[in-house]
């Protein structure tokens, strides 16, 4: 593992207790995520490709609940081995394993389709087209992808220390068109794209892209 990535994994670490309590519950108090997630279950079952789904880059799980509701059934991947535990711990009856979005332990055309929620926003440029080249990997043909993001200039910045943990690591505010670029070399179309101001303390707008995996 390269030092940047092990930074990012060890900082994940730390943060995961942090995310499982902040982070419980927000999606129910969050319309238009629910609504772009939404979007993505919908066209992901009327392209009867079945329904199994995974979430790269889960963190502490979260999303499971909405996307069983949904009719999905979601395994999730992370970096992060303390992600993992706590995923496991507060979302029993799911899947969640230690993987890289770089290298998952799935075949081929293994699923209908995957999320991506902020995992993405970590990869340096150099990274990109393999990350994006392995989800278009595990997805079969017809199958979807659904990211969000902090949107900005495509910049570099060090995240993570905002929670006063004593850990930092390198994030991107992806530009909705370089998320748009990568996907669609990857072998993917956008069938959606948007954003939203940032609220609160968020710090940025958000972005959001759907898209499916060329037949
Ligand atoms: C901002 S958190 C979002 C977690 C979750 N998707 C959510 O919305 O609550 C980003 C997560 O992506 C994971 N991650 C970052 N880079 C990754 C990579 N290369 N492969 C797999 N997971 C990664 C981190 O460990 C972290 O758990």
């Amino acid at each position: 593992m390269d030092a940047k990535t092990e930074e990012l994994r060890a900082a994940h670490d730390v943060l995961a207790e942090l995310y499982a309590e902040r982070l419980a519950g927000v999606l129910d108090r969050m319309p238009i995520e629910q609504a772009v997630l939404g979007l993505f279950c919908d066209l992901t079952l009327a392209a009867g490709l079945g329904t199994t789904v995974a979430d790269v880059g889960c963190g502490t799980g979260r999303l499971a609940p909405y996307l069983a509701a949904r009719g999905l059934s979601m395994q999730g991947f992370d970096l992060s081995p303390e992600m993992i535990r706590v995923a496991r711990r507060d979302q029993p009856g799911f899947r969640f394993d230690v993987a890289d979005v770089r290298d998952l332990p799935l075949p081929d055309a293994a699923l209908a389709g995957v999320v991506c929620w902020y995992s993405l926003m970590f990869l340096a440029p150099s990274d990109r087209p393999a990350a994006f080249r392995e989800l278009a990997r595990v997805v079969q043909p017809g199958g979807y992808l659904v990211t969000a993001f902090k949107a900005g200039d495509g910049q570099l910045r060090r995240g993570g220390h905002s929670a006063g943990l004593g850990v930092e690591f390198d994030v991107y505010w992806l530009s909705p068109a370089e998320m748009e670029r990568q996907v669609t070399s990857a072998g993917f179309a956008t069938v959606f794209w948007g954003g939203r101001p940032a609220e609160g303390g968020e710090g940025s707008p958000q972005g959001y892209l759907v898209a499916v995996k060329a037949s």
